[in-house]
């Protein structure tokens, strides 16, 4: 895997100080809630964000509840409002609650500005989203982010949680990969 990596752009202990500060910035935003009784339920978008997901919730040092979404965009590419699709809901019913949107990359912006109309529609208290990263991509969809981990270029990125064709989610560190991996494919 790793000879097939151009360059390293977060190694792995950057990833794991950026996102313990995330994490100490979501407890102090989220003790007053949970003070006052509220619930927090962290949604994690699998399957790039699981790895993430894992790691930030144990920087979060308030009770909170897990839930996990699979949704996919299909459709023509061509077609500016991107459709997606929900393959696997939500378990648990989010009314009332604090609803933290855990996200492994904003690229166009479909997925969360989708999910977020989606989300809205069953009468959370407050939604909120923390993405590892988020690319610097032209046209991207207005997606209100409050944590983001890293703001990065708009390359072909694999690793901790991001694949390409599925491969290299396991990498520790976040890179850009080699183009003659993808074009050959
Ligand atoms: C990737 C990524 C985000 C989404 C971002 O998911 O994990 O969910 O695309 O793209 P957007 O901002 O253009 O909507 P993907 O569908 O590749 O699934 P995965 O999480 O299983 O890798």
């Amino acid at each position: 895997m790793h000879q097939d990596i151009k360059e390293i752009l977060y190694t792995q202990s950057d990833i794991a100080s950026r996102v313990e500060e995330l994490g100490k910035r979501i407890t102090a935003d989220y003790k007053d809630c949970i003070d006052s009784g509220e619930r927090l339920v962290a949604v994690c978008l699998l399957r790039g964000a699981a790895l993430f997901m894992a790691d930030i919730v144990r920087h979060i040092e308030l009770p909170i509840e897990f839930d996990f979404m699979v949704v996919s965009s299909y459709g023509d590419s061509a077609t500016s409002s991107g459709t997606i699709r929900i393959q696997k809901d939500l378990s648990c019913d989010i009314e009332g609650a604090n609803v933290l949107i855990i996200e492994d990359v904003i690229d166009s912006g479909f997925t969360l500005s989708y999910l977020c109309k989606n989300l809205l529609s069953r009468n959370p208290s407050s939604i909120a989203i923390a993405s590892l990263l988020r690319k610097d991509v032209e046209g991207q969809a207005d997606v209100d982010c409050k944590y983001v981990g890293f703001e990065c270029p708009n390359e072909f990125i694999v690793g901790y949680g991001l694949d390409f064709a599925q491969r290299y989610r396991n990498l520790p560190y976040i890179g850009t990969l080699k183009p003659e991996v993808y074009t050959n494919e």
